[in-house]
């Protein structure tokens, strides 16, 4: 269970039984598309034991432990507006799941939601050569997309280190930034297409920009009427249960090059970064950063080699990552060489390593893309996740260490470190503070100071992740009173009965959500 009090069960939702599973199986085309911890009454359907649904009630994070016994995974759209019908007229809570790799507790239950699962829904419904947009399956996986594309010469827009489970509607519904971000701008801008099941009495299913419908479809440009798609992007399954998505792909480039680069400090990151934007203008495709800590435990965990020559001044430094994608390695070359050499010359960084192919490329953003998963193998991890003005981002970083010193929690190994690292491109910085245990002693040494010392900077508190569970509440430090109750008013609309993942995303209304 995630720490901190817990919103309690809306008593007017239906409790899971053996006639809803007897439904879901009438509507499934498949028996294993059914996974219940329910007893058959009649011995018709074999039951699935508490361990076999564990890791769809569980995060990744091992934060967030819900109980849900019913799992279901349709494997097409009309199934699963079959499903949302009936789950709105039984008023039955729905917890939408793609990969289950997100890190704020949207995407697996509370107490015992029924969980709906994409990952029967994978196929790849078209894709055009010419204009390159993708049209495929919500519950696709991302890296089979980029496996697809690569040899067709395309990419997807965007990368994360979840892509080998998360999926591209879990991505589209998280709004997900990631690696690419910095290069190919957001899903807002990339995905053209959705198709949704409304929480209606129909399941209706709403498909806007998608090919195949009848109407425009897979447009780049399609100004009719209120853009209805961006609404989806980030509404992180509250607004409808995505089932299909039409995206932009961009060429593959066939020049890639990586170097990561050590310098002494934060303000030398926010130098380099503007250099390298001087130097390296349109073929930079990710401008990473870690810190200390965050290197020594990529080291320690994962037994990787410092891909530098000597150890820091003073022992400690920063760390950016730098690519390069392009379609001319000699032309791409030479514009790095030339903007190494500048730094180098003037003395802004101090150290560095630039990859001499293809393996020592994965090496180097191993060094950074494996940090989440370094940081999980040390003890749990409180994330935190905010967008911030470059200038006073690390700050909070140093202010959060300072803090937890002063309050003994260091000391006492309720803390075992505090990792600085993100897309300083985008101006996202991730925070991961590694506790021994789940610890409400801890959890209240963070929250709210995090969320309050974001607001004080006019960051936003959550940059790319989403707000799940984790932040329905605290949304307020980001957003004014007028902006949340426009989004309240917009999600009863979508979904009168607030079947869609209650008790996430924003503060609950006066109004009970479920007196539609
Ligand atoms: P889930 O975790 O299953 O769900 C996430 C949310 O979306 C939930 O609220 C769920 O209800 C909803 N949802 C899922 N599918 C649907 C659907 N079809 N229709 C409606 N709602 C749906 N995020 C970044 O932004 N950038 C990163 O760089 C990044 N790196 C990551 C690295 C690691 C190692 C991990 C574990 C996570 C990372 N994430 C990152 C978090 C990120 O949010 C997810 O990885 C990803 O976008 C979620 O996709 P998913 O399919 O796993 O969704
Ligand atoms: C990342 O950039 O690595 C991710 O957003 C995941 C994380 O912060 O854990
Ligand atoms: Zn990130």
């Amino acid at each position: 269970r995630a720490l901190g009090p817990a919103p309690p069960r809306r008593p007017d939702f239906k409790k899971l039984d053996a006639e809803d599973v007897a439904f879901f199986r009438s509507v499934l085309s498949s028996d294993s598309s059914v996974i219940t911890t329910i007893p058959s009454p009649d011995g018709s359907w074999a039951t699935a034991s508490a361990d076999d649904l564990v890791s769809y009630n569980v995060d990744w994070m091992d934060k967030y432990h819900g109980n849900s016994p019913i799992l279901l995974k349709p494997k097409t759209t009309d199934e699963v507006s079959k499903i949302i019908a009936y789950c709105y007229k039984q008023r039955i809570a729905v917890v939408p799941q793609g990969g289950n790799t997100g890190l704020v507790g949207g995407g697996v239950p509370l107490y015992d939601e029924l969980i709906l699962n994409t990952e029967g829904l994978n196929q790849i419904r078209e894709f055009d050569d010419v204009s390159g947009i993708l049209t495929v399956d919500a519950g696709c996986i991302l890296e089979n997309l980029s496996n697809y594309l690569a040899p067709k010469g395309y990419m997807m827009p965007l990368d994360l280190g979840a892509k080998g489970s998360c999926h591209i509607g879990g991505n589209v519904s998280t709004n997900a930034g990631g690696l690419r971000l910095l290069r190919y701008g957001s899903l807002h801008g990339t995905v053209l297409g959705i198709e949704a099941v409304l929480p209606d009495e129909k399941g209706t299913v709403l498909s806007i920009n998608m090919p195949g419908d009848g109407k425009a479809g897979a447009l780049r440009k399609d100004n009719t009427g209120y853009d209805l798609k961006q609404l989806f992007v980030g509404a992180e399954g509250t607004l409808g249960v995505v089932t299909g998505v039409s995206i932009m792909t961009p060429r593959l480039p066939s020049a890639i090059n990586v170097a990561v680069l050590s310098v002494p400090d934060f303000e030398s990151v926010q130098t380099v970064f503007k250099e390298t934007r001087a130097h390296l203008g349109e073929i930079l495709s990710a401008f990473e950063f870690f810190d200390q800590e965050g290197l020594e435990l990529v080291l320690h965990h994962t037994g990787a080699k410092s891909p530098f020559e000597s150890e820091p001044e003073g022992g400690r430094a920063f760390y950016v990552l730098i690519e390069t994608s392009g379609s001319n390695k000699d032309h791409d070359d030479e514009k790095l060489g030339g903007l190494l050499e500048s730094l180098l010359e003037n003395g802004i960084i101090a150290d560095g390593t630039l990859a001499q192919d293809e393996t020592q490329v994965q090496s180097l953003w191993a060094l950074r893309e494996s940090l989440p998963e370094a940081a999980g193998k040390m003890g749990k991890v409180y994330k935190y996740d905010i967008s911030l003005p470059l200038p006073t981002m690390y700050s909070v970083v140093e202010e959060a260490r300072e803090r937890f010193a002063t309050k003994g929690l260091i000391e006492d190994g309720s803390i075992k470190t505090v990792v600085g690292y993100g897309h300083i491109g985008d101006g996202n910085l991730h925070i991961n503070i590694v506790a021994k245990q789940w610890d409400e002693k801890v959890e209240s040494a963070i929250e709210p100071w995090v969320y309050e010392a974001t607001a004080k900077r006019n960051g936003s508190i959550s940059a790319e992740h989403g707000l799940g569970l984790m932040k329905a509440n605290s949304v307020h430090y980001s957003k004014s009173d007028a902006a949340i109750q426009v989004m309240q008013q917009l999600r009863r609309l979508f979904d009168p009965r607030g079947i869609l993942n209650p008790a996430k995303y924003l503060p609950p209304t006066e109004q009970l959500p479920g007196e539609g």
